[in-house]
């Protein structure tokens, strides 16, 4: 099972409970921090955390916050227990026993609610990019009530007939509830999928990102609003518009608040100056904010003295805190106007910093009008990402050249360009992270970590999810296809660049589909979003294996019922002619036979797993041999479970 001990909720918890001495408001800034969406204006909104947990709660018409029609309805899907699993299907895999990325094809509200328990605290980056809401979008038809039967009469929808199903009108009067509502369970869903220190990014354009920063205020707690990014999209700009636009946004949140990104490598030119030393860039010692001076810092208020006579091959002075002969020049912290400021670094700091050296760290230059400036030579080759994104990499156009580039141009509209989703991994992913988009369409995400693992030698694994959407076109019926083959394509051009000595790494995918459980008994009512309440809800209800469940099928619904996610290492063996399956490093064993004896339960536990999973069905009724497979897993400190 996976490891809730350290869940985020609980440590986000201890860190407030540290903060406040009342424990009443401590209890309450608890609260708060575990349920940041029933937060209103800082107060905790009891009727919102009462709606959260399931009661009907009547709605008073004036309190801040976002409301819209069918919101109710929002937090019951939340509620909706899903009946799904993912299916295995290798056929349409790349490299299925050597990867650890995952392609999902099937509605996201139903895959996340699978992925809780595998994958809850465990994706470092989310990026997604959903339907902007421009009018006459397709937005997929949810139906709570039944979640994977709409989902199934979806598919056979779209088999059979294959043309859009439901777009959303701009003519429809709930035009942006329609859209809010769509986006408000999987938001919610996919944060609890956010490691600690994980980052969302969502693209999205003027129609929606106004309520999209409510939303997300609502579900991460404004206190995690990192950024609204202005992504420059197109260079000429929409002209027929009275301000021709050229832009988009990129909403950034983290899961807490103080979670910090990686800076990006500056450019070559950002470093314009070098010694003997390398490359640096000038800073003014000078403090140029106003708000500080001799005022209110007067230790920083002192004077520097320049050698102006000596000057070294770029037409720096060597600086001192002492007069001398030499060093005769006497500089203050003064802005342009003669204002009294201050320095940046101390006396102490400054004379740390080895003035006599022959290339010294801090410097003079002489401006035009005669005076100096003192500068800090700054080799630093990192600088924090700014909120415009203005280059040529990101232009919208450049993701249909990428496309075209694979022989996709015409198949998928506004693919986003890969540097976007790079940039995105570049700040906020490590090289073992999970990366996950839930609204893949043609898989850009997947490009984009394929060539930053390869730049960086990196192995983060994605996992996108995609709805099999259809296009009304022959060669890709559905947006899923192209997902798949978008992939491929990269693959075998990545492979090709292998072969010329690069390095790639793990160049595959597994496929899954959303599918009805292997088991037939699952208890709908219990409602959970809670990867405990899932646990108990999985021990009690999945004792029913379906006829025509597979090896594969059975297992994977079981690994991610066991917290394991996809891209877990499956360690196959054959115990007395029987597939058993080793996870977890071995602390886990799962095993499927349906004729399970006494001489292959020993087998199990010769393999000395922590836990053992079988198929109840395995023991066929037969209650002792069921009995004395649980007392010798005791006698061996095992945890012994049925499926
Ligand atoms: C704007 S596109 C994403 C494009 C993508 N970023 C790229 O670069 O190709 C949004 C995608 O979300 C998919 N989508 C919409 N509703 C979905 C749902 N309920 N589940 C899964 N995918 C969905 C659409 O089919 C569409 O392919």
């Amino acid at each position: 099972m996976a490891d809730t001990s350290g869940s985020p909720n609980t440590r986000s918890v201890e860190r407030v409970a540290l903060a406040s001495p009342d424990p009443v408001a401590r209890r309450l800034e608890e609260l708060k921090a575990l349920f940041p969406m029933a937060a209103t204006d800082g107060q905790l909104d009891w009727d919102k955390l009462r709606a959260l947990s399931g009661e009907a709660v009547a709605s008073g018409p004036e309190r801040y916050g976002l409301s819209w029609a069918g919101k109710s309805d929002a937090l019951k899907a939340l509620r909706q227990t899903t009946t799904a699993t993912l299916r295995p299907t290798v056929a349409e895999s790349e490299k299925w026993d050597r990867t650890g990325h995952a392609i999902i094809e099937g509605d996201n509200l139903e895959v996340l609610k699978v992925l809780q328990h595998a994958y809850h605290g465990r994706v470092k980056v989310i990026y997604i990019d959903p339907p902007y809401n421009t009018g006459g979008e397709f937005i997929y038809p949810d139906d709570y009530s039944q979640g994977l039967a709409s989902y199934q009469r979806f598919t056979r929808q779209v088999n059979e007939e294959g043309h859009r199903l439901t777009t959303n009108l701009d003519k429809s009067g709930r035009y942006h509830s329609r859209w809010l509502t769509m986006m408000y369970p999987r938001l919610y869903l996919a944060r609890n999928l956010l490691r600690e220190d994980g980052v969302i990014f969502v693209s999205i354009d003027d129609h929606e990102v106004h309520n999209l920063r409510h939303l997300l205020d609502e579900i991460f707690g404004e206190e995690c609003f990192v950024a609204q990014v202005i992504v420059q999209s197109n260079k000429r700009g929409q002209t027929y518009k009275e301000v021709a636009k050229t832009h988009e946004y990129l909403l950034i949140y983290s899961r807490n608040p103080d979670v910090a990104l990686n800076e990006l490598e500056k450019s070559e030119a950002a470093l314009p100056y070098a010694d003997s030393k390398g490359s640096f860039d000038l800073w003014e010692l000078r403090n140029r904010n106003p708000k500080f001076g001799r005022f209110n810092r007067p230790n920083l208020f002192f004077p520097i003295y320049v050698d102006a006579a000596a000057l070294d091959e770029n037409g720096y002075a060597k600086i001192s805190l002492q007069r001398s002969a030499a060093m005769d020049v006497e500089v203050f912290p003064l802005n342009s106007e003669g204002v009294e400021g201050c320095w940046r670094w101390s006396r102490e700091k400054i004379a740390a910093a080895d003035l006599t050296s022959a290339t010294p760290e801090l410097v003079a230059r002489q401006r035009k009008d005669g005076g100096w400036n003192i500068y800090e030579k700054s080799r630093k080759t990192t600088t924090k990402v700014k909120s415009i994104w203005a280059e040529t990499g990101f232009i919208s156009e450049q993701g249909t050249v990428e496309l075209g580039e694979l022989g996709l141009g015409a198949v998928f509209e506004h693919p986003k360009p890969v540097q976007l989703v790079q940039r995105c991994l570049r700040i906020a992913s490590g090289p073992e992270d999970i990366v996950l988009d839930f609204f893949a369409g043609s898989g850009t995400t997947a490009q984009a970590v394929f060539e930053l693992n390869r730049e960086d030698g990196g192995d983060r694994k994605f996992v996108l999810v995609q709805l099999p959407e259809p296009t009304g076109r022959k060669d890709f019926p559905t947006i899923a296809e192209i997902t798949k083959e978008r992939v491929r394509r990269v693959i075998r051009r990545l492979e090709g660049a292998r072969a010329n000595g690069d390095r790639a790494g793990d160049l595959g995918f597994k496929l899954f589909k959303l599918a009805p459980s292997n088991f037939s008994i699952w208890d709908p009512a219990l409602a959970a979003t809670e990867p405990e309440q899932l646990t108990a809800q999985w021990e009690r209800s999945a004792d029913h294996v379906r006829a025509d469940a597979d090896g594969d099928a059975l297992l994977y619904e079981l690994m991610l019922k066991s917290g394991l996610t996809l891209s877990s290492r499956v360690d196959r063996a054959d115990v007395a002619g029987d597939a058993v399956y080793r996870l977890d490093e071995g602390r886990l064993v799962i095993c499927l036979s349906r004729e399970m004896t006494r001489e292959r339960f020993g087998a199990l536990i010769a393999l000395r797993p922590r836990s053992i999973l079988c198929l109840d069905i395995g023991f066929k009724g037969n209650d002792a041999l069921k009995m004395n497979a649980q007392l010798e897993c005791r006698s061996h400190g095992i945890q012994f479970r049925t499926a």
